[in-house]
């Protein structure tokens, strides 16, 4: 018998790097996503068990030069997924350093890893041109989708699926990950997979332009955060770019291929995008009230998350609780798959036949 129950619901793991307050196309792509997939039922049961890990380690891989906000930003995206909804009753948050086994499985991981595999990774060279203000020729920034890898297949159960919730700008990564756990079966553990093949499940995310008509990114200096206060909502939605076509006042519009047209369709009623496309069209309405109703509704569906960040920024403490609890939740599935890898390939175990270890084989192969 092993030392705690595994469930064999299937599992799902994904993460965030921490760079600073989330957005709103962060909050409308990934975590939304992750909070409804946290609250899916079949038969009064939640569907998946979830692990959501701040990866303070992957924003050190680019921003190692500038460590100075990395604590605060762990903290903001703890507390924006806090405010999103994300549940530490039903979910398992908690920060990838806080889970050691990342790093010890992501250094077992490079003995396999030819690293042609790691160059051929698109985001490799395209970051590399991209950042060009950081010196990205290192070792750990090589390494990225590694991490990556072991991130997920930590929380790999070889009896139960492994979904991967993110967009699609990671199939590679979790492409890789899968031919990585397939070289370590197939190297180690040909009778009885040690590793799940983990799979994507890509994010249905909205086209959500940010102020300046382009994809809303922190990059581009053009985001909404997600805990924006409202007079800064307003003040950001009332410069947004519109049509160019309209200048004047009296010059009909096309909201369809307006950026503000784009977020009226994403945050909007149907009974307003139907005022909006026809009073644009006709010149009925201006583009500051088109954009005051935009705002209105952008409030309002920020101030449930307004109302539960401040509740946890004022206890601090209780951040740091649940944060702590998550490390312990995750670090026991984390140990457990851990030492399975160790143990097949070859290492000599702290504690040969413990409970730790007998709870790892009744996992992999059910006959320990
Ligand atoms: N690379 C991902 C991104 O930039 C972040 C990430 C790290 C991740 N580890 C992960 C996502 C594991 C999913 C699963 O968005
Ligand atoms: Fe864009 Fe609204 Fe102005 Fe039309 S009325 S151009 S949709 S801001």
């Amino acid at each position: 018998m092993g030392m705690s129950e595994h469930t064999e619901k299937p599992r799902i793991l994904s993460g965030m790097r921490p760079t600073g307050k989330l957005h709103l196309g962060n909050y409308m792509g990934a975590l939304s996503n992750w909070v409804r997939l946290q609250n899916e039922t079949v038969g009064g049961q939640r569907k998946y068990d979830g692990y959501f890990c701040v990866v303070d380690y992957h924003a050190l891989t680019t921003d190692y030069a500038d460590p100075s906000q990395l604590r605060q930003n762990t903290l903001d995206v703890a507390l924006d997924w806090l405010a999103a909804g994300l549940d530490p009753d039903k979910s398992t948050m908690f920060v990838q350093s806080h889970v050691p086994q990342h790093a010890e499985l992501h250094l077992l991981l490079s003995m396999i890893t030819p690293l042609g595999w790691l160059e051929r990774v698109p985001s490799y060279k395209e970051q590399q041109e991209n950042l060009s203000g950081k010196d990205l020729h290192t070792y750990g920034f090589l390494g990225y989708p590694l991490l990556q890898a072991a991130d997920i297949l930590l929380y790999g159960n070889p009896k139960a699926p492994l979904y991967v919730p993110v967009g699609a700008d990671q199939v590679a990564h979790v492409e890789l990950t899968r031919e990585i756990a397939r070289r370590f079966n197939f190297l180690y553990a040909s009778q009885s997979p040690v590793f799940p093949e983990p799979e994507q499940l890509l994010t249905p995310s909205p086209k959500l332009p940010g102020t300046d008509g382009r994809k809303m990114s922190k990059s581009y200096g053009n985001t909404i955060l997600m805990s924006e206060p409202e007079a800064e909502i307003r003040a950001k939605l009332k410069t947004m770019v519109t049509d160019p076509a309209r200048v004047k006042r009296s010059d009909p519009g096309n909201p369809e291929i307006c950026p503000v047209g784009d977020l009226h369709k994403v945050f909007c009623s149907p009974e307003t995008v139907a005022k909006v496309w026809e009073g644009c069209q006709t010149a009925g309405i201006g583009c500051i009230e088109c954009k005051g109703w935009l705002a209105d509704a952008v409030v309002k569906e920020l101030a449930p998350l307004r109302e539960r960040r401040a509740k946890f920024e004022a206890q601090p403490a209780l951040v740091h609780e649940i944060l702590d609890a998550g490390a312990v939740k995750a670090g026991a599935v984390a140990s457990r798959t851990l030492t399975m890898a160790q143990k097949a390939c070859g290492m000599l175990l702290r504690d040969p036949g413990s409970a730790l270890e007998a709870d790892a084989e009744a996992l992999r192969g059910g006959s320990a």
